[in-house]
């Protein structure tokens, strides 16, 4: 495993995007919890929403991996910031030597991925990462378009979700706000529902149905 974590981490792009993750001491950081997470709740399906460079989708793969029940990960992401996940050979390869050939996928808006037959066949995910475009909309968008589709008691995580700033990963001139936080505040008004923020890094938000044991 540290073997795998260090390789990994080699990557500098793996080290970037707020997930506290640090090479030296092969620390995965929040991924620790995506993680354990996955382990601990053995899903058979997880559905991931946008990455910059796959540290979340691979983090999950790897925990299925090594569950004996094993799983797939469905990855889904349009390629808004660069042309990363544009050549789906390029994709597989890369899913591949980060050990995380249990990745699929779809290169597609949440909006254009609704509208496919993979969609309509999905059920049962035991796990949703949202990280796609961090608008309060958008993760409103991401969550209700997969609510239906969870395991009784799955969690729902956000990235980037217990404070507002500015992001310019889509170009200068093409600033947005982080406003995941003022979904996350709607959610809590929610007696189903339980809600845990970890502000650590740029945060994350764990979401579960309360009446689930
Ligand atoms: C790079 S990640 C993490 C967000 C980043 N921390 C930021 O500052 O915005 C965001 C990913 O979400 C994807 N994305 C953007 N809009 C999306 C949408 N409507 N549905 C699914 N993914 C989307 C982008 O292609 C990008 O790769």
């Amino acid at each position: 495993m540290r073997q795998w974590i260090d390789g990994l981490l080699a990557n500098s792009a793996m080290r970037q995007m707020g997930h506290g993750q640090r090479a030296e001491d092969g620390n995965l950081g929040l991924g620790w919890i995506y993680y354990a997470l996955a382990r601990a709740l053995r899903p058979q399906r997880v559905v991931v929403i946008g990455s910059w460079r796959g540290f979340v989708p691979i983090v999950l793969a790897r925990a299925l991996a090594d569950n004996v029940e094993g799983g797939q990960v469905v990855f889904i992401d349009p390629s808004l910031v660069d042309d990363f996940w544009k050549d789906p050979a390029a994709v597989a390869a890369h899913f591949e030597a980060s050990g995380a050939p249990n990745v699929t996928h779809h290169r597609a808006t949440t909006q254009q991925f609704v509208e496919t037959d993979v969609y309509r066949a999905l059920a049962d995910v035991g796990l949703l990462f949202i990280d796609g475009l961090h608008t309060h909309e958008q993760a409103r968008y991401d969550y209700e378009a997969f609510r239906d589709k969870l395991l009784p008691g799955a969690p729902v995580l956000f990235h980037d979700s217990v404070r507002q700033r500015t992001s310019r990963i889509y170009g200068p001139d093409k600033a947005y706000e982080h406003s995941v936080v003022d979904f996350i505040e709607t959610l809590r008004t929610d007696p189903d529902l339980q809600v845990l923020d970890l502000p650590l890094a740029d945060g994350l938000t764990v979401v579960r149905r309360r009446d689930v044991p």
